[in-house]
């Protein structure tokens, strides 16, 4: 390891940060039979936390534990796909009997699946058009879930998906399986808040009720500021508290933007020497160029007028009455029915946010982006 600050793969123990509470949380429900809905704005750290607790003494080796993750799909057929195949590589890795359990449950495709003649494994040499009935083959593999000699764990990440899909009766129909299995225990994550919400907590939805749900908050400053500042530490380098605090307050705690300007921050500090403002400061602006290029692309795709708005609302970092005379004319908008229909637009993109009458950019570096684009440098000047 020549970064304590990981921002792809498996994060061993050591760098990761906190979520001591969160991990007691999920495993205490997942381990007392319950399911858990776990939600929070994008790359806080949801997928990181659920693969953590896998790797829990109360869970590692003594729960078959599978990740699924969704935002790809769209329909009942390639959900069940994906399910079926994760499982298959999950326990192609960890234990034979099962898979061969699991491949022999599914009556339903089973001729399809290949065989490794040197090793005499099965091979998942499955379609997508091989699952001809997907609800059939969904039945079989929660079954064989079922019937495992221990229990499971399933986490389907990004689950608001499943009301995208063309099907009408999804949520019902895993409603009805997950009611009554007792050796299968979910946690069903998800960063589109409203639809998530939704879904769990409107009484007329079949998921009502079904779960509690967690919210994940940034990681404390506490937490945060000290574990950065050790992490400089055991490489022989340092930091200054008050620059963490300082990237903290600019990208509001997200996880994400925070390890990665610490990741990129440390690569630019020679060992033996000190994380300087200066230093941060470049490393912002690398980070900020290199994502440039996207966020390019992005506006190029955007009519004028919904790329007025959203400069509007990058400068006001948070903003309210849209609609009204004195934003429009502040900010020189073409007219509040033309606002409405571009606050319409930008929240289907996901590139905008309404929360208690507040409006704004989730993704903090395109905020900062764009900022940039209209001349206003935020960068440290709070
Ligand atoms: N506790 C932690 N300690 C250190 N780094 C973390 C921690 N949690 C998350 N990260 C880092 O933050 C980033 C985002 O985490 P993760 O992918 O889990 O977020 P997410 O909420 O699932 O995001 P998305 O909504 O995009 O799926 C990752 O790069 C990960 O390395
Ligand atoms: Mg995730």
């Amino acid at each position: 390891m020549n970064n304590p600050f990981v921002i792809t793969g498996h994060i061993p123990d050591k760098y990761f940060c906190d979520r001591r509470e969160e991990t007691a949380r999920v495993v205490r429900e997942l381990s007392n039979n319950g399911n858990l809905c776990l939600i929070s704005p994008r790359r806080m750290g949801k997928s990181k936390l659920v693969h953590h607790c896998y790797n829990h003494p109360e869970f590692a080796g003594r729960y078959y534990t599978f990740y699924v993750d969704i935002l790809h799909t769209s329909g009942l057929r390639e959900f069940t796909y994906i399910f079926g195949q994760q499982i298959f590589e999950t326990l192609h890795t960890t234990n034979r009997k099962m898979l061969v359990a699991f491949v022999q449950g599914l009556k339903s495709i089973n001729a399809k699946f290949g065989f490794d003649a040197l090793t005499n494994m099965p091979t998942f040499s499955l379609e997508l058009g091989d699952i001809s009935r997907p609800e059939f083959t969904l039945t079989e593999i929660f079954r064989c879930l079922e019937q495992a000699d221990k229990p499971c764990i399933v986490t389907f990440d990004e689950f608001q998906q499943i009301t995208k899909y063309p099907e009408k009766n999804i949520e019902a129909l895993l409603r009805a399986h997950i009611q009554n299995l007792s050796n299968v225990h979910f946690v069903f994550a998800g960063s589109e808040r409203h639809l998530v919400t939704e879904m769990f907590l409107s009484s007329a939805r079949p998921f009502y009720n079904s779960t509690s749900i967690m919210e994940l908050h940034p990681i404390a400053p506490a937490e945060y500021i000290p574990f950065v500042c050790h992490c400089f530490k055991e490489y022989e380098r340092s930091i200054h508290e008050v620059e963490v605090q300082k990237i903290y307050t600019l990208f509001e705690g997200n996880t994400y933007y925070m390890q990665k300007t610490f990741h990129e921050a440390f690569i630019n500090t020679p060992i033996g020497e000190v994380c300087t403002s200066d230093i941060v400061r470049q490393t912002i602006d690398e980070i900020l160029e290199e994502a440039g290029d996207g966020y390019r692309q992005l506006l190029s795709r955007i009519p004028e007028r919904q790329k007025e708005l959203l400069y509007a609302i990058a400068i006001e970092e948070k903003a309210q009455k849209l609609m009204s005379a004195g934003f429009i004319r502040q900010h020189s908008l073409a007219s509040s029915s033309a606002v409405q229909a571009a606050v319409r637009k930008l929240m289907e993109l996901d590139l905008l946010i309404v929360e208690d009458s507040v409006y704004y950019i989730p993704d903090i570096l395109f905020r900062m982006y764009l900022q940039r684009l209209r001349n206003k440098d935020v960068t440290f000047v709070r």
